[in-house]
């Protein structure tokens, strides 16, 4: 197509349709990216694989139809691999090779013997657990961490440094005595179960879509674009090989991996130097007897030519390592019969359905139950009741069903219909979409319950004292139907139910009364706002300071704060707007619940100072920029004034540059303004 000439007849005195296709394709761009975040960034979505595509389809044609229409910042264009588009490239400092793998003990054993052809001499070997994450090239000149990249396709990967900033095992300097000019190594960024689990918890509490597995989050988390979700994740990084180096290498893969320890990497645990291949297949025997024992997962362990000669030797296939390979463990799937699928309702009215399992043991743990998410995973499971499903464990938390054996059906087995009405109110069921939701809120029973579980978390009020049981119990004798209720508890009301006796009565008591004093986005978490999780509770803290100002402000002021979108702008003003929670929130007043203000950060480098930026930044996005920003305490406004203290010049800066040095306002370029509040 040549610019200006449009492929379309023309359309003048259209009666508006031009108008309304502009309108249509705007929309549809909102949408898409609204579901994009609640998708990538807050890992919530609210609609479908399918039902997004759909709309993803619409806009694309019609942006084709009406090209005129079709801007640069349009979703078509960045999403496809949405994040990942947004990574600059980088080529690797030697190939990130994969390994061949082999599943018994025989297949090692040719292994070994495809390796004596050609060295002509005893092979000893080194094994080293497979980790099960995600591969990562880290570089540094001069003992300084450079950067460091995804594995992409081996030969090119995306630049995930500011992530990798916020790895655990990531050395910002390199340490020992033997620092090397230029170094680059490989490694495995992955999650321990511990945090892997503590994270789902929080996830759920949110009312957000748990986690998969670990390596899902590994993998999720260093595709943000947002270094701070990544920084919440505890990640950690465990190095195995020296990919690049400029002095010399040493002699052998142990050798190496002493090396990197010295130099401060975390390498992998449970290590073995192996003198034959008959000791590293006892290795792989071993490691598979205490794989749950461990604190990450692995999925196999790799067995590795210790001489680094005879590895070069060896030399590599198109994509492997001759002098390597990975001896897998036995998958962790088992399968079993569906016996029904229950549904569960959460905290704010998500219907979850769950698949209630012929007992079964996966790797040493007995799976009775198993997630379904929705009912877009049914559909895409085609499970029916009575079928034999696999069912996988991963990071030993939430097991699932990976798919469904359709060749064990006998025709007996019945399709699930979801039920019509909550089986905790009995109101009756909406549907957005896949999504099933209660529309009763808080006069259904166990939303209520869930959302008193919420506020005594420890992201919000904090007190211990409660368990479900508990809240179930209190609930059950009418002491307990809503949050207030709380601080009306005495303690007679409590003595002598079920296990309640001095000690635990005291103790919960001393919790509560402690809890009075609450800061802001705790006490807005424990509200239990739909999308409102801890994050965007400390957002709201931040920005209005007291929870009168958050009460009057509007949907339109709330979608100006970067991380709020219209869906949670919604669930902001919907629930505050609302008399009885408002009439909940002057109760728990009365009772003494002081709310603090959230404590800013007053010792940030950026304390009180008012920063502007112009031009381009290469390195990072203005989003980005101005969290950093606050987050040292600083505000960020968009024009140069009297109030100005900094102004960041990123490339092609114009007039605001040339008024801050007319006015003598401190000028920061990038690389400085980095080195402040980043590196
Ligand atoms: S060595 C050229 N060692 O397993 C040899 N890999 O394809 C490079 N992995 O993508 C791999 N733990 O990310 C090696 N101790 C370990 C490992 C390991 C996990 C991963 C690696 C690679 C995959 C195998």
């Amino acid at each position: 197509m040549v610019w200006g000439v449009t492929t379309q007849p023309a359309r003048l005195n259209d009666g508006g349709f031009m108008e309304n296709i502009k309108k249509k394709i705007e929309e549809l761009k909102r949408e898409i990216i609204r579901h994009n975040k609640l998708y990538y960034v807050e890992a919530a979505p609210v609609i479908s694989d399918g039902k997004y595509d759909e709309l993803f389809k619409k806009l694309k044609k019609l942006e084709a139809k009406y090209p005129e229409y079709a801007s640069g910042d349009s979703p078509t264009r960045s999403v496809g691999a949405p994040v990942a588009n947004k990574f600059v490239k980088v080529e690797h400092s030697a190939l990130m090779l994969s390994l061949d793998s082999v599943n018994d003990s025989a297949g090692a054993e040719h292994f070994d013997k495809t390796c004596s052809k050609e060295i002509h001499e005893e092979i000893d070997y080194i094994a080293e657990p497979k980790l099960d994450g995600i591969s990562i090239e880290l570089v540094y000149e001069n003992g300084h961490f450079k950067g460091g990249s995804t594995r992409g396709d081996g030969r090119t990967g995306e630049d995930v440094t500011l992530n990798l900033k916020t790895v655990k095992g990531v050395p910002k300097r390199l340490s020992g005595k033997r620092i090397p000019r230029h170094l680059s190594v490989r490694g495995e960024v992955m999650m321990h179960i511990k945090d892997f689990q503590e994270l789902n918890k929080k996830q759920i509490e949110d009312g957000a879509a748990p986690f998969r597995n670990p390596r899902n989050v590994a993998a999720g988390s260093m595709r943000q674009l947002d270094y701070r979700i990544t920084a919440g994740r505890k990640l950690r990084i465990y190095c195995y090989r020296i990919l690049k180096i400029s002095e010399s290498l040493p002699n052998t893969q142990y050798e190496a991996i002493k090396l990197l320890r010295e130099m401060g990497f975390d390498t992998p645990p449970n290590i073995k130097e192996c003198r034959d291949i008959s000791a590293a297949i006892k290795y792989h025997h071993d490691m598979e007897k205490r794989r749950d024992e461990l604190d990450y997962e692995i999925d196999g362990v790799v067995i590795k030519i210790n001489s680094l000669s005879f590895q070069e030797k060896l030399g590599t296939r198109t994509s492997n390592p001759r002098w390597a390979v990975a001896y897998k463990f036995k998958p962790r799937k088992e399968i079993t019969q569906l016996v029904n699928i229950v549904v569960q309702v959460g905290r704010t009215g998500v219907i979850t359905p769950l698949a209630l399992l012929q007992p079964v043991e996966v790797g040493g743990v007995t799976v009775s139950r198993a997630t379904l998410h929705n009912m877009d995973r049914i559909t895409k499971l085609g499970v029916k009741i009575g079928d034999y499903v696999k069912v996988h464990r991963a990071g030993d938390v939430i097991p699932y069903i990976g798919e469904v054996i359709k060749e064990k059906r006998t025709g007996k087995e019945k399709t699930f219909h979801f039920p019509r009405k909550c089986p905790s109110c009995g109101a009756e069921l909406e549907w957005e979409d896949v999504f099933c939701r209660c529309p009763a809120g808080l006069s259904c029973p166990k939303q209520m319950k869930e959302t008193i579980l919420n506020y005594v978390s420890k992201g919000a009020a904090g007190i211990d004292g409660f368990s479900i049981k508990s809240v179930e119990l209190l609930y059950s004798k009418n002491l307990l139907k809503k949050i207030s209720d709380i601080y009306a508890l005495k303690r007679e009301d409590l003595l002598g139910l079920d296990t309640w006796q001095e000690k635990k009565t005291e103790n919960l008591l001393r919790q509560i009364e402690k809890s009075k004093d609450i800061t802001l986005d705790k006490f807005i978490f424990g509200l239990g706002i739909k999308n409102v999780g801890r994050h965007i509770a400390v957002v709201l803290a931040d920005k209005f300071g007291t929870l009168e100002k958050i009460i009057s402000s509007d949907e339109e002021t709330l979608t100006d704060i970067n991380e709020i979108g219209p869906e949670i702008a919604k669930s902001i003003t919907g629930f505050l707007k609302n008399k009885e929670n408002i009439s909940e929130i002057e109760r728990l007043k009365k009772y003494g619940v002081v709310i603090h203000e959230r404590k800013t950060n007053r010792l940030g480098k950026l304390a009180g100072k008012k920063v502007v930026f112009t031009g381009t930044l290469k390195t990072m996005t203005r989003l980005l920029a101005k969290e950093k920003v606050e987050a040292e305490g600083g505000e960020v406004s968009s024009a140069v004034g009297a109030g100005t203290d900094i102004v960041v010049a990123g490339e092609n800066a114009g007039s605001k540059l040339d008024k801050a040095k007319s006015k003598n306002i401190k000028v920061l370029s990038e690389k400085e303004f980095r080195e402040m509040v980043i590196d």
